[in-house]
């Protein structure tokens, strides 16, 4: 580039622009309805983790939410499911972070980065690209994108005086932070959200004009319900009541070299959140899809990087003249001891230390049965434990192993299904049935809703009606009678019932489901969201390997 003309360079680079932002931006597929025979796509994405530390619950919470409703909308036929993680690499925690590890920046993230992806993966987490700040696809993007809002006249040169925070990696208004005694004596002035400490820099920079946004900002969040549950919209919404200030978003190379340089000044780096948010726009532009995939259908994330997404994020799209995100789905903390998990803190729990103990069923399963996003919420081992014991191992795997094990059903069948079996088991038959044929739909809005919670406490009240139909029916008792058709019909109403409720609890714990359904003779191509519903089969099916019992039973102190 650089032998080139000034206007050669400007035509050169404005071309480079629009092929990379042109699908993007002008692409009308986005509003086709899945009524014109075309499938909706559906672009999920969890924040990407710093790599100062290695991953937690707290991250892998975040992640097992987002991965849910990845599956969800799968099931439910959106094509393409386009889910992205990933790690955020640059920045002055993470300089900061590898030289105190003593390591190269560079070794050090692809050490913790790949600590992250194998996390993920032990979790089930089903992501579709796994993105590094690090990469050079982002590099390039992050400083087209610069050129872009250079060009477009929001970016200006200016001195930048206030309170910096590393570990938030966040500027902090005077008046948000406070003074603290430190166990020596000296005084520390930290941000008084999240405690951490503070520095002063005063310091040439670039800025970006979001003083100017305000106005489309509140214009976004009202269009819709746009960040979800309704407190964190009330928490945004009163952020933009306050005015804006104008945003640095470059540091001086000389403080802070880890980065990504702004392009045509070396001597000054991006700001670390700037490079990260757009982490979003290079997964997009990287997909392999035919289709476009901007703007995302939903961004989920923790409450304490919501200003990140509900403010700097949207004005930098818009600024770019681009689409902004469709949703965000935000969620609360994990506590333990009332107290937010966190390096500092040094209170993490180790996704390691869950899977070992109660399996990555049960650690999903726990977060899902008691994260609520819209509360914080009490991590407990013993709990976890208590809570998979009681529904996957007893509650599920008992149901399950009477109506598959061998004492019972010696020639390994799922049996024929219709409604008279069901109403051949008597009034609680009748009953389960009735249940059954209105779980879906409540799973399906409470799942669309981010109440994973509620829509497994649904999954779990058929459970129970099985099992109460079996202990009712004693179905080991009509075998010995010869009430053949009785006992066949019990057997076939439980059976089917199981078959509903693996199908529905493939967002919450994949691979326990597909050992259920697998078990239960369950071809791969009848998992589907369509197939959730009770469906009469005039034949009997072979049942699956029998293979290992689905869940057993977990002994913890
Ligand atoms: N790197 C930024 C995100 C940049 S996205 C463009 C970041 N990383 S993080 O590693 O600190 O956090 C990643 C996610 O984990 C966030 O959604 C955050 O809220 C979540 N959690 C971190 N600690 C948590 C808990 N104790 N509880 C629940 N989630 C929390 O922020």
């Amino acid at each position: 580039m650089g032998s080139l003309p000034t206007c050669l360079a400007l035509s050169y680079r404005r071309s480079f622009h629009q092929k990379l932002y042109k699908h993007l931006i002008k692409d009308g597929q986005r509003n086709t309805s899945h009524f014109s025979g075309v499938k909706q796509p559906f672009f999920i994405t969890t924040p990407i983790f710093y790599v100062n530390a290695d991953p937690h619950i707290g991250h892998i919470y975040t992640a097992v939410l987002a991965d849910a409703s990845a599956r969800f909308h799968q099931m439910i036929g959106c094509d393409p499911v386009l889910f992205s993680t990933g790690t955020d690499e640059h920045g002055l925690k993470i300089q900061q972070a590898s030289f105190l590890a003593n390591k190269e920046p560079l070794a050090f993230c692809n050490k913790v980065s790949s600590s992250f992806r194998e996390a993920l993966s032990k979790c089930d987490i089903s992501y579709t690209d796994y993105i590094r700040t690090t990469e050079k696809r982002h590099k390039e993007n992050v400083q087209l994108f610069w050129e872009t809002l250079s060009e477009r006249g929001y970016i200006y040169k200016g001195k930048y005086e206030g309170w910096y925070c590393t570990a938030d990696e966040t500027f902090v208004a005077e008046d948000l932070t406070s003074l603290i005694k430190l166990p020596d004596g000296r005084e520390q002035r930290v941000s008084t959200e999240s405690s951490r400490p503070v520095e002063w820099f005063s310091e040439e920079n670039y800025l970006f004009k979001l003083s100017t946004c305000r106005e489309k900002l509140i214009e976004w969040l009202e269009s819709g319900p746009v960040v979800r549950p309704p407190r964190y919209y009330s928490l945004l919404k009163s952020l933009l009541d306050q005015d804006l200030f104008d945003l640095s978003i470059s540091r001086p190379n000389s403080r802070l070299s880890w980065g990504i340089p702004v392009p045509g000044d070396s001597s000054q780096t991006i700001y670390v959140w700037l490079d990260a948010l757009l982490n979003y726009l290079t997964v997009a532009k990287h997909s392999q899809s035919q289709r476009n995939l901007w703007p995302p259908s939903v961004h989920v994330m923790g409450k304490d990087i919501l200003k990140f997404h509900g403010i700097y994020w949207p004005a930098f799209l818009m600024a770019a003249g681009l689409e902004l995100p469709k949703s965000l789905l935000v969620h609360g903390h994990w506590l333990v001891d009332e107290q937010k998990m966190s390096k500092t803190t040094g209170n993490v729990v180790s996704p390691h230390t869950c899977i070992d103990i109660a399996t990555v069923n049960g650690l999903r399963y726990f977060l899902l049965h008691e994260g609520v996003p819209a509360n914080d919420g009490n991590f407990s081992m013993k709990m976890m434990v208590r809570i998979a014991n009681t529904d996957l191992a007893d509650g599920i795997g008992n149901l399950v192993n009477r109506c598959c094990g061998k004492s019972l059903n010696p020639s390994l069948k799922r049996l024929a299904v219709s409604a008279s079996s069901f109403e051949a088991c008597g009034p609680a038959g009748s009953e389960l049935l009735q249940l059954l044929e209105r779980t879906p739909d409540a799973v399906h809005d409470e799942y669309l809703n981010w109440n994973f919670y509620k829509g497994i406490d649904h999954i779990m009240a058929v459970v129970r009606g099985a099992n109460g139909l079996f202990q009712t029916m004693e179905p080991w008792k009509l075998k010995k009678e010869g009430q053949v058709d009785k006992f066949n019909a019990t057997m076939a109403a439980t059976m089917e019932t199981a078959r509903v409720v693996g199908t529905l609890l493939q967002p919450i714990v994949p691979s326990y489901s597909q050992r259920l359904l697998d078990k239960l003779g369950v071809p791969p191509t009848e998992r589907t969201w369509d197939f959730a519903s009770v469906r009469w089969s005039p034949n009997d099916h072979l049942l699956g390997d029998q293979g290992p019992v689905l869940f057993p039973r977990i002994k913890y102190e």
